[in-house]
């Protein structure tokens, strides 16, 4: 299973960025080409039957399978930046994190009208950062189409700040 080879090879690194924080290091899994491959697959397949006409993926851990997963699906990939980085007009939400704040940006052009985006990113822990996510894509006039993660912080309860844009959660591997 591709969930029980996620766990196996992320590295649990404690007290990062800040004491208290276990951080859920993804960086062994790039290092495998092969499990890559079948993480891009495992995340496509949990989105069949599900309408995506875009995937935004979140900066910067959501744009290494975000990129990947678009690919798979055949949509149109847009990354969603943290403030100051995209060249172009921008639309701008705050939020606060596990450890500190931030603030996204996406260009103002990004998506359509009525357009379906799944927001991707490589885990959800308090579910801040793909909130502020959805309220972007919800100011340009599209829809969010649901939400993929590989990691689900699920004891910390992101998933029910979710509820209001979309209750399509998907994520490989819960903890
Ligand atoms: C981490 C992680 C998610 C977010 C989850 O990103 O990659 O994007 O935090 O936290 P939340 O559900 O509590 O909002 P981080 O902001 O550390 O930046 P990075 O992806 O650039 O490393
Ligand atoms: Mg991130």
């Amino acid at each position: 299973m591709v969930s029980d080879k996620i766990k196996q090879i992320i590295r649990d690194v404690p007290d990062f960025p800040k004491p208290g924080i276990i951080f859920k290091d993804i960086t062994p899994i790039l290092k495998n080409p092969a499990l890559c491959n079948e993480i891009a697959d495992a995340l496509a397949a949990q989105l069949a039957g599900v309408k995506v006409d875009v995937v935004a993926g979140i900066e910067s851990r959501g744009f290494l399978f975000g990129l990947a997963l678009a690919q798979k699906l055949n949509v149109p990939f847009v990354p969603i930046r943290k403030a100051g980085k995209l060249p172009y007009k921008t639309i701008q939400q705050s939020y606060d994190l596990e450890y500190g704040s931030a603030t996204l940006e996406v260009h103002e052009d990004a998506f359509e009208t009525g357009q379906k985006v799944l927001i991707h990113d490589d885990l959800l822990a308090t579910g801040g950062t793909v909130v502020a996510a959805s309220a972007l894509v919800q100011k340009l006039g599209a829809e969010v189409a649901g939400y993929s993660f590989l990691i689900n912080l699920d004891f910390l309860n992101g998933k029910d700040r979710l509820k209001v844009f979309s209750d399509k959660l998907f994520a490989l591997a819960d903890y």
